[in-house]
């Protein structure tokens, strides 16, 4: 909670200043029923027109006062909420954009998208509310009390017995309602999360034709979602009119019991009606603070999930002194062997998922060298993909180290360490924009040329110059209106872009077709060779002339060497080879072809099925 309070805090004058209007409202409010108690007693019973006409323009001259309070004391509240909201709002995204992949795997995106919409929503209105109703019910309260007793000693009782049955009234949907609003939250989020993956694969839902049974679910979170609804507006149904029944009933006790007394000379009759609006004054004011205590608990809740979000310890978080990488050259390019860098190294590293049973990686120790390919092979679930995000610290080792030039990615900042870096990840995203802007995402600078040579690397520019807008083609959000081998090669371009030393390719190659998976390889190698570059594959087209090819067989590595050495050595490695390749291709192959050879492999290798 404290964090979202922190908010409010520099809006404190602010209150002060509502607080004034609304201390005026409730002031001039206050005496209009006394000059109308005056204009009776006076004006009307005497019959005297002038005095009638007189205190009436004083009446409008106050009620004219108390609309001018009003709307300021409303006009700051709104002002004020609303600021705060996007205070918060700003600071929850950015705080989830710090997030590292393991937080947001435990808050789900659904999840977040209802925190910093509805949430923040629901904690917008309750501070207009308060601002507004916190303050101005008891001001209003305690005067209405104060000037009822000063109008009426004698009908005080009358008061007494509206509160006693308001309080009964409200304490029961006090407890009715209030578990409820805790569930309504949870729900909206399910329905969120539904909402959005099956919005997500909607071609999937089509093409396995389960729209019934998606219906269906999505019917049962509604459903789930309308029943709560139903149960808090019926209970509010309720409260409504029987409040204005309790409110009518009072009004009539006082007139009742006003009559009696005007009739033994003890009350006046403008001083009954003036206390009969005094009675409202102090119910209303008392209703308010009462609805209040039935809301607060809502945007509490609101409140707590934000804050959960706010005050989520980061995992991976910079050291507080980082340490310096060597210097970055001035282009990949030119690094010859000699001062190049972008050493990567597996010290026995070791990895478990945040609340995983069973390590994700065990004993993992390799050098990726500078100006070398190495790849990376194993089956599906094998960890291919985890050992690559420990590169770039999307994820922290639990076990050994992972260093970079030397250096434990830990001891240095993210920012830095990324820097280094070209991923390219399994998943291909491309963000609403031109393809220009796309592949400007690695390097803001990068010039026309810059972007023509990386296209050209990646094999994208053929299809760029299909384009009629070339660079300037729009990508729609989420690059839907590019195939999947075109965002593969877009995804690769854009880290061709950035020049980094270390390039890794996550199963990048695989919607592509041999020949261009070939010749992308070998133009890669020619513009990139100083940098070290790590593929992940699960062709073995891909990797047979990589310098040095890692094995992993459920999180352990089983073989390290190229191709010829692990035919020989590897049984995993000879099993995928096997899988893939022909008889006359292994035989081939295996008696000591070296790179370059992979060009028969390549028309003629039989695919895995996934391309
Ligand atoms: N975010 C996650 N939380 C928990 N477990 C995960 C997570 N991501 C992956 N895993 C588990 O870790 C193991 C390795 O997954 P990983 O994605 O590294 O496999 P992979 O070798 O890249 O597979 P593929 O070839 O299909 O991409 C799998 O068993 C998977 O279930
Ligand atoms: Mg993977």
């Amino acid at each position: 909670m404290r964090y979202i309070l922190s908010y409010y805090r520099n809006y404190i004058p602010f209150m002060f200043l509502i607080m004034a209007f609304l201390f005026g409202q409730a002031m001039c409010e206050l005496a209009l029923p006394g000059y109308m108690s005056d204009i009776i007693n006076n004006g009307i019973v005497k019959g005297d027109l002038a005095y009638v006409k007189g205190m009436g323009s004083i009446m409008i001259a106050v009620s004219a006062a108390a609309m001018i309070c009003a709307i300021g004391g409303v006009f700051f509240a709104s002002w004020s909420a609303a600021r705060i909201a996007r205070n918060i709002r700003s600071a929850l995204f950015r705080k989830v954009m710090a997030f590292s992949a393991a937080e947001m795997d435990r808050f789900q995106t659904a999840s977040l998208i209802t925190r910093s919409t509805n949430d923040i929503q629901m904690v917008q209105q309750t501070t207009i509310m308060f601002l507004r109703m916190a303050m101005f019910a008891p001001i209003m309260g305690i005067g209405a009390v104060y000037k009822a007793l000063h109008t009426s000693v004698s009908l005080s009782w009358t008061v007494g017995v509206a509160l006693g049955v308001i309080i009964c009234i409200m304490g029961i949907a006090f407890f009715a309602v209030l578990p409820k609003f805790k569930v309504l939250q949870s729900k909206l989020d399910r329905l969120n999360l539904i909402m959005k993956e099956r919005l997500a694969g909607i071609l999937v839902i089509r093409a396995f034709t389960t729209e019934r049974q998606e219906e269906h679910r999505f019917d049962e979170a509604n459903l789930d979602l309308t029943g709560i609804n139903i149960f808090i507006n019926r209970a509010m149904s309720f409260l409504m009119p029987s409040l204005m029944f309790v409110m009518n009933a009072i009004s009539v006790l006082i007139v009742w019991a006003g009559a009696h007394l005007i009739e033994a000379d003890k009350l006046l009759i403008g001083d009954m009606l003036a206390y009969l609006q005094y009675a409202m004054h102090v119910i209303m004011s008392f209703l308010f603070v009462t609805a209040m205590f039935i809301l607060l608990p809502r945007a509490i809740v609101s409140a707590q999930r934000i804050s959960e979000v706010l005050g989520t310890e980061l995992s991976i978080r910079d050291p507080d002194q980082p340490l310096q990488l060597p210097e970055t050259e001035e282009s990949s390019e030119q690094a010859g062997p000699a001062n190049a860098r972008g050493l990567v190294e597996f010290r026995h590293a070791g990895f478990a998922y945040p609340d995983a049973e069973n390590n994700a990686l065990t004993d993992i120790d390799f050098n990726a060298e500078p100006g070398q390919v190495t790849a990376i092979i194993g089956g599906t679930g094998s960890g291919k993909s985890t050992l690559i995000q420990l590169i770039p610290r999307f994820y922290d080792v639990t076990e050994g180290q992972v260093l970079v030039d030397g250096v434990d990615v830990r001891s240095v900042s993210q920012h830095d360490l990324r820097e280094k870096i070209g991923l390219v990840p399994q998943k291909g995203t491309l963000f609403s924009g031109t393809i220009a802007s796309n592949l400007r995402y690695g390097d803001e600078k990068a010039d026309e040329a810059d972007l023509v040579r990386a296209a050209e690397i990646a094999q994208a520019m053929e299809f760029i110059e299909k384009k009629e807008a070339g660079f300037e083609e729009p990508v729609a959000q989420g690059g839907t209106n590019v195939s999947g081998g075109q965002k593969q090669r877009l995804s690769i371009a854009r880290a061709l872009v950035k020049k980094p030393e270390i390039y890794i390719f996550d199963d990048s190659f695989s919607a592509l077709d041999f020949t261009t998976d070939k010749a992308l390889r070998a133009a890669l190698k020619k513009a990139a060779g100083g940098s070290t570059i790590i593929i992940v594959a699960q062709r073995i087209n891909t990797i047979l002339d990589a310098d040095q090819i890692i094995v992993l067989d459920e999180g352990r590595i089983v073989g390290k060497g190229n191709h010829r050495e692990l035919m020989a050595s590897c049984r995993v490695y000879q099993e995928i080879a096997r899988s893939q390749l022909s008889d006359e291709e292994l035989a081939r192959y295996g008696a000591g072809q070296s790179a370059g050879a992979s060009e028969s492999f390549g028309e003629r290798g039989r695919s895995d099925g996934r391309s």
